[in-house]
């Protein structure tokens, strides 16, 4: 007798995930997301993943950025908070932390060794499950011992390239490199969000979930930085680690799916799909 532990999340089961908003809800009650990202040169993929959140009903949202990044935030996203890192061009230090709901840590963060140090007390310091993308996941391969204190039930977005550097494994079969991302997830309690043509969501209890929402047109940088801003926001907003990145994975997508009926493959960037945010939560309705 075998049981798959394969799912696909479509349109209908995504919708009983969805916790539609009541007359009387205040902000309070939405969370307050912090993102942690950017350097110099790499500000873009920081304002993306802030947006995202936005534009994914957390109740509050603020970036920790290097100076460098202050003004560029605050005159971009005037519904975002701000906080300059002492350091010019890379984040150095870690912020306060306990006010934060949820934390989304990578977007254009580079791989400086003052980031390094300011990257593993954040998630040291955080009690609560956090989501890291892009360059936390490349720190993270290069210092095995952060594996004792990432929070149980934490989210991680790697692409395949990120995914790889994680294990050091190169798998030539798709098929195989899920089962590794089963097996991590297990055997870290943590969420593996394996991300590509078919997202596969990979939980702490062995389940696998294929995601049933996105196109080609997601293809170009700065798709990853809104996926983290998105869950992040959902998480923030009390959605668990698994439903958050089930929906935030389906979210995105369906985003995009409605953006490239106007944009084109080609033409479409992240700021459309960011913007076709709205629709995609009005399709869950
Ligand atoms: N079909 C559906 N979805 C797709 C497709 C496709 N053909 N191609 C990409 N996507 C989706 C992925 O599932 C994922 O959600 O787009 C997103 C791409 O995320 P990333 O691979 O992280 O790409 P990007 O935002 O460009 O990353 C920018 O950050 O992670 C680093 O190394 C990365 O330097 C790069 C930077
Ligand atoms: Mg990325």
């Amino acid at each position: 007798e075998t049981v798959s532990n394969h799912f696909f999340s479509t349109d209908d089961v995504i919708k009983q995930l969805y916790k539609p908003r009541s007359k009387f809800d205040h902000k309070g009650k939405f969370g307050n997301t912090l993102l942690v990202g950017g350097s110099k040169g790499m500000m873009g993929a920081i304002q993306l993943a802030t947006k995202a959140a936005l534009r994914s009903g957390t109740g509050k949202t603020t970036a920790l950025v290097p100076s460098c990044g202050y003004e560029i935030m605050q005159a971009t996203l005037p519904e975002a908070m701000c906080i300059a890192d002492p350091s010019r061009n890379h984040i150095v230090a870690s912020t306060l932390l306990k006010n934060f709901t949820a934390i989304g840590i990578g977007p254009g963060l580079g791989q400086h060794d003052q980031t390094r140090k300011a990257v593993r007390s954040i998630i040291e310091d955080f009690e609560k499950p956090i989501v890291l993308d892009a360059d936390a996941l490349n720190l993270l391969s290069e210092n095995e011992e952060w594996w004792n204190f990432i929070p149980e039930n934490s989210i991680l977005t790697p692409h395949v390239g990120e995914f790889e550097r994680l294990t050091g494994v190169h798998y030539v079969q798709s098929f195989d490199r899920v089962e590794a991302a089963r097996k991590m997830a297990i055997h870290r309690h943590i969420i593996i969000v394996l991300k590509g043509a078919n997202t596969a969501i990979c939980l702490p209890n062995g389940e696998v979930h294929f995601n049933s929402t996105g196109n080609p047109g997601l293809a170009k940088g700065g798709s990853g930085d809104a996926l983290l801003g998105i869950i992040t926001g959902l998480l923030s907003q009390k959605y668990t680690p698994k439903d958050a990145a089930l929906l935030g994975v389906y979210l995105h997508g369906k985003a995009a799916d409605i953006a490239v009926q106007d944009r084109g493959y080609e033409s479409l960037i992240t700021t459309d799909v960011i913007d076709c945010l709205g629709k995609a939560f009005i399709s869950l309705l």
